[in-house]
């Protein structure tokens, strides 16, 4: 058993680290405030290869591994979950679901720009009345011999309106339930296809999130990812990869919010003496610390699995159950340690608190995290 990186990860590892501190983290709290998406930062993200960070070098991808990628995905989320949602979805969703399941010709046009950072992209499961429960698409793609034709809502689409590929799933069959779905590549400016307002939300205000219409849209029939009826486990197996990515930005999250907490408990003094030296926060950072060790431990072994070619469904739900709880405990106790300096903006822990609640949401809640890893370990 080995827990070291390797030199290669150590400098992507730095590099991620350099990005978010030089990059990302002028203008943050303007952004989150003005929920303003990070374009030139995302520009930048893709120069440096972190878009397509695990397609493979044919593809314009950067041709890495999981772990470099959990390891930029934790770097990044430590100073904006924000910008670290568009990497996460980016490469783990539509990149690793064009490249490990599209046609030659998908690949050639979409994968290639969305690999280099050129465009971005989107991954469309959700929809007002299906979250949780995916198999049940009201969004439906009715054949038409060389088309089809899309009706139907997505929620809450990450990049929504600042992608340009859209990875849609729909319901092509009902009487088929889950095995009639399909999953389409859909181009923003079709026909029929409109974007509705940016969501105001609570936390990850950056990012960019919007329902998607779509009215009587032609979508070519070379735009259907995989076989007939093959949409549903598309998005699942697309999914595990996905909830990797998310478990790191937890990570980052809770492991930002406890170096500031660690900085700030060395500083200010209260009683004469620095406030770190008090038991009660001392001990509060030692929970901390230990908490997001073991978080760390989940993640890395989840994309490390990946790596090998091993199953990493339940690794990847368990890394993300337990980063996403450490995230929101680490985040509340890191405001307490800074007390009335963390409530307000300035001091950053108020952000990453608001942002960690997300990973508990998204890419799968807590709840189905459960349902996936008792399934498995049941099985
Ligand atoms: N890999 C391959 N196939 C899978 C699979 C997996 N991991 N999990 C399920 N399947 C297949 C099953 O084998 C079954 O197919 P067959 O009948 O042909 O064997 C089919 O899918 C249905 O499976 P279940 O009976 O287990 O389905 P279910 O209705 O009980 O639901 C679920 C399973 C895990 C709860 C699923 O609905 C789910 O993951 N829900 C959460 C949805 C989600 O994560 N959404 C995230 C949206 S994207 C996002 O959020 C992005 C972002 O924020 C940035
Ligand atoms: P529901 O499914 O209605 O769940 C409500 C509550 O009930 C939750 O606590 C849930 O855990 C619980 N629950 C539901 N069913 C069960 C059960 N069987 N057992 C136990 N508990 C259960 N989706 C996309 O497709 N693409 C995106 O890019 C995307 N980005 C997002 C960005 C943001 C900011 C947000 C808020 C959401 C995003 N989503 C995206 C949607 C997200 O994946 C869903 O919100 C999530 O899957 C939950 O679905 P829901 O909101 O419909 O909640």
């Amino acid at each position: 058993m080995q827990f070291q990186l390797s030199e290669e990860q150590l400098m992507i590892q730095q590099a991620a680290r350099d990005f978010a501190q030089q990059e990302l983290k002028p203008g943050v709290i303007e952004r989150d405030e003005h929920q303003k998406f990070p374009v030139e930062q995302v520009r930048k993200l893709g120069e440096l290869g972190f878009l397509g960070m695990m397609v493979s070098e044919e593809f314009g991808g950067s041709g890495l591994d999981a772990v470099s990628y959990v390891l930029v995905m934790e770097e990044l989320s430590k100073i904006d979950a924000s910008a670290s949602v568009v990497v996460s979805v980016n490469n783990s969703l539509v990149c690793y679901g064009l490249e490990a399941f599209g046609s030659a010709e998908q690949k050639e046009k979409y994968l290639k720009p969305l690999a280099s950072g050129e465009i971005i992209g989107a991954f469309c499961l959700s929809e007002p009345e299906a979250g949780s429960d995916a198999t049940s698409q009201h969004t439906t793609a009715e054949d038409k011999g060389d088309y089809y034709l899309l009706n139907g809502t997505k929620n809450w689409i990450t990049n929504g309106s600042t992608a340009s590929v859209y990875l849609v799933i729909a319901q092509t069959d009902p009487s088929l339930k889950h095995r009639g779905i399909n999953a389409f590549i859909v181009e923003k400016g079709m026909e029929g296809f409109t974007i509705g307002p940016k969501e105001n939300k609570m936390g990850i205000r950056g990012s960019d999130t919007h329902s998607l219409m779509f009215n009587d849209v032609k979508v070519p029939k070379e735009n259907r990812i995989g076989e007939n009826g093959f949409g549903f486990k598309f998005a699942m197996k697309t999914l595990e990869g996905g909830r990797i990515g998310i478990a790191a930005q937890a990570l980052g999250i809770a492991a930002g919010a406890y170096e500031l907490a660690l900085a700030y408990a060395q500083e200010r003094k209260s009683f004469g003496k620095p406030i770190s030296d008090h038991q009660a926060i001392a001990f509060k950072l030692a929970d901390m610390a230990t908490k997001i060790e073991a978080a760390r431990m989940l993640v890395y072994k989840a994309a490390w699995l990946k790596d090998q070619g091993q199953s990493y469904t339940l690794a990847g739900s368990m890394a993300k159950l337990y980063a996403s709880k450490v995230a929101m405990e680490v985040t509340v106790e890191a405001v307490q340690v800074h007390g009335g300096y963390g409530f307000v903006k300035e001091y950053h822990v108020e952000r990453l608190m608001r942002d960690a609640k997300i990973t508990q949401i998204y890419e799968g809640t807590s709840e189905i995290q459960q349902m996936v890893i008792s399934r498995e370990i049941l099985d």
